[in-house]
């Protein structure tokens, strides 16, 4: 395995902005940019549409297991893509969302995932958001941040986003969905949400994008001698 270049690792709960931030600095700086989520979220849709998540959430881990390594999933035109079909808006949908936690908690899903991710990065400059990327996947991301944000303020954030997607849930189930994720994220056995201890903490709860733009210029510079 190539290891990459430059690796800046984004972790942190549900709806923090990391997504919005990392496509932000990877336009900035020039970098991949890398969404660990929506594979999580790519093989979840793929588990529905094929029967194997039961009306009551169970999953049918031997029938996924049986077909997880030959799952096509990658970034292409538009966001991820699943073989020919672009799935990006699928991906999103308040059911995936509540199905995905449970689906990330499997140690064979985040083997998958994690050797995609480790193939996506090969000997670039690559930004990638997630909940355990300078934990696990690259533990020796030369730049960690942990993002935060309070929990209402998050739940504000999906509620608006969906809304603006012509969705219809209520505030109060983004808010339930989120905590819920956000428990099991950081409670599974297996690379559970954790700060990395030489994280940065970026709390944006009052931040704009500009200030978080500033707020990594000046650590980008540092560590790397990169100007945006
Ligand atoms: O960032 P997101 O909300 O799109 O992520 C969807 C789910 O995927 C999230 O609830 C937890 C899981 N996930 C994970 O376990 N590890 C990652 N590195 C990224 C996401």
């Amino acid at each position: 395995m190539k290891i990459p270049d430059i690796i800046i690792a984004v972790d942190g709960c549900s709806s923090t902005g990391k997504s919005t931030f990392a496509k932000m600095v990877a336009q900035a700086f020039g970098f991949l940019y890398l969404d660990s989520g929506a594979m999580y979220r790519g093989v979840t849709l793929y588990a529905m549409e094929n029967g194997l998540i039961g009306p009551e959430g169970e999953i049918d881990e031997a029938a996924l297991k049986a077909v997880i390594g030959g799952l096509d999933l990658y970034f292409g035109e538009g966001g991820l893509h699943l073989g020919e079909r672009c799935i990006e808006k699928e991906i999103r949908t308040l059911e995936v969302s509540s199905h995905v936690s449970p689906v990330s908690a499997i140690g064979f899903v985040r083997e998958f995932v994690d050797s995609k991710l480790h193939a996506f990065s090969e000997g670039g400059r690559v930004i990638m958001d997630g909940r355990d990327i300078g934990t696990t996947v690259f533990p020796n991301a030369q730049l960690k941040i942990f993002m935060t944000a309070t929990d209402q303020v998050r739940a504000q954030r999906r509620y608006d986003e969906m809304i603006a997607k012509g969705e219809t849930p209520t505030f109060e189930e983004v808010l339930a969905n989120l905590r819920e994720r956000d428990y099991i994220d950081s409670h599974r056995e297996v690379s559970p949400l954790t700060q990395a201890p030489d994280a940065f903490v970026l709390d944006n709860t009052e931040m704009t994008l500009h200030e978080e733009l500033v707020w990594i210029q000046g650590l980008i510079q540092g560590r790397f001698g990169i100007l945006c």
